[in-house]
């Protein structure tokens, strides 16, 4: 058999927090057209997964320790956004409308640079259990 010589791991921390879909540009019947009831203060258990691949360490067995992992998406994100209206009190998230993808996109940026180069490799945020998006490196 032979072994790959990367493989991938993956940490998922949840947070809860409140938006609205809204864009503050547009009037409200161009809101509702585009938005439906998502133009409502609403909230969500969202779950946040994050994949980092990289060779196995030969002394630890890891590729990277899920506990600095987790650590990492806490420091970065979780403590930012849980229990947060993500429309108004995440300052490095103000101007953007707060999809799922709008997310996704940002938290990957905050978790990059704090990671070994070309380790990431996939951001999913779930929205609901029906719902996610999720910015990768493969595509
Ligand atoms: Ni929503």
């Amino acid at each position: 058999m032979t072994s790959p010589g990367r493989l991938r791991i993956s940490r998922r921390e949840g947070f809860n927090a409140a938006h609205q879909l809204r864009d503050p540009t547009l009037g409200e019947d161009e809101n509702h057209r585009l938005y439906g009831k998502c133009v409502n203060l609403h909230g969500h258990n969202y779950v946040l997964e994050v994949v980092v691949s990289g060779a196995i360490d030969q002394a630890t067995g890891y590729v990277m320790d899920l506990k600095r992992l987790s650590d990492l998406m806490r420091a970065e994100i979780i403590q930012h956004v849980d229990h947060r209206n993500l429309n108004t009190d995440v300052d490095w998230l103000s101007g953007r409308i707060p999809t799922a993808e709008t997310l996704a996109l940002a938290f990957w940026a905050r978790l990059q640079p704090h990671l070994p180069k070309g380790s990431l490799r996939r951001v999913r945020v779930h929205e609901t259990d029906k719902n996610w998006a999720e910015c990768s490196d493969d595509d």
